[in-house]
């Protein structure tokens, strides 16, 4: 399990990062926390891989205190920091291998494992190519082999698929969905879609505090609107209450609402032959509602 019990961050400057946070979720599988740039993902994510100290409150992964425990803590975890970059002068084999040694592998085991990692993430053929030939993608894999090649179970990666494009992160995504079988993973990130595709459980932060935490399907309970129904005639006049209507920049208008709200308002829609979407409601749109609020949070009366 990582738990963490009225966890706070304040930086010398005053600023609180993080703020009596709690949570309690098990090491198995990923876990992607979300939340907008500044919100305290990189504070928790580091506090966690023992490299920043708490103000206040206390932390714990399986039983070991990320304060008192960092030895012990240490030869368990692997943390690929956000914005980290490959040495644009070595290749990957020596990337990976000098990481392997800084950890303490002898030579031969670094070796090893260097080969198996490399192997596993599909970059063998490019071992002995310095990292500044590399596209963007493939340095990114080339970093997450390096942790993936210790013997780490525990896995911190803080965003690392930001700035690559689309096909990139995909293939990132695939990798880590392979990873997760023997690792723990704790992802941060802030593409929704990432979270929604990856993670077994989602935590929602924002300004230092976790607003929701859960599966999708439980992030949705927690909302209460199970469906988002989209309607695309621009201007249309809702008459009667039926959720939250979030306006789009486009004139549209997105109901988030509960199953039978959706049942109603559909059946209705139809019948006046009005053009709409229905889908189960995206972490998106639980995002946006928790975190942002809706544009307009108007509900209509009939
Ligand atoms: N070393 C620091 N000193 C002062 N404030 C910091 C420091 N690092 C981060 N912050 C502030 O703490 C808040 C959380 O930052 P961070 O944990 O990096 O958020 P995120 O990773 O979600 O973008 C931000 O407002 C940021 O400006
Ligand atoms: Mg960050």
């Amino acid at each position: 399990m990582l738990v963490c019990k009225g966890l706070s961050k304040k930086y010398e400057d005053g600023h609180v990062a993080l703020d009596k946070l709690n949570l309690s979720l098990p090491t198995k599988g990923i876990f992607a926390l979300i939340g907008k740039n500044g919100a305290g993902k990189t504070t928790l994510t580091r506090i966690l891989a023992t490299e920043l100290m708490p103000t206040s409150g206390k932390a714990y992964i399986d039983g070991m205190d990320v304060v008192k425990d960092v030895a012990k803590l240490r030869d368990k975890i692997a943390i690929l920091p956000q914005e980290s970059r490959a040495v644009q002068w070595l290749t990957p084999k020596q990337t990976v291998y000098s990481y392997l040694l800084y950890r303490g592998f002898g030579h031969k085991e670094a070796m090893e494992r260097v080969d198996i990692a490399l192997k596993e993430l599909g970059v063998e053929n490019y071992k002995d190519t310095l990292n500044r030939f590399l596209s963007g993608g493939m340095k990114r894999k080339i970093l997450v082999a390096t942790i993936l090649a210790s013997d780490a179970n525990i896995l911190f990666v803080d965003e690392p698929t930001t700035g690559l494009d689309p096909i990139s992160r995909a293939d990132l995504w695939k990798v880590l969905n392979k990873l997760k079988k023997d690792h723990f993973i704790f992802l941060t990130t802030h593409y929704l879609e990432e979270a929604e595709k990856l993670a077994d459980m989602i935590g929602i932060l924002d300004e230092g505090k976790i607003l929701g935490l859960g599966t999708l399907e439980e992030l949705r309970n927690k909302v209460k609107y199970q469906y988002s129904i989209r309607v695309l005639q621009k201007n249309f006049v809702l008459k009667s209450k039926v959720g939250t209507v979030i306006r789009g920049v486009d004139g549209s208008m997105q109901i988030l609402t509960s199953a039978e709200d959706a049942d109603r308002l559909s059946s209705k829609l139809i019948k006046d032959r009005i053009k709409f979407s229905i889908n189960p409601t995206s972490l998106e749109d639980i995002f946006y509602y928790l975190v942002k609020k809706p544009i307009e949070e108007d509900t209509y009366e009939s």
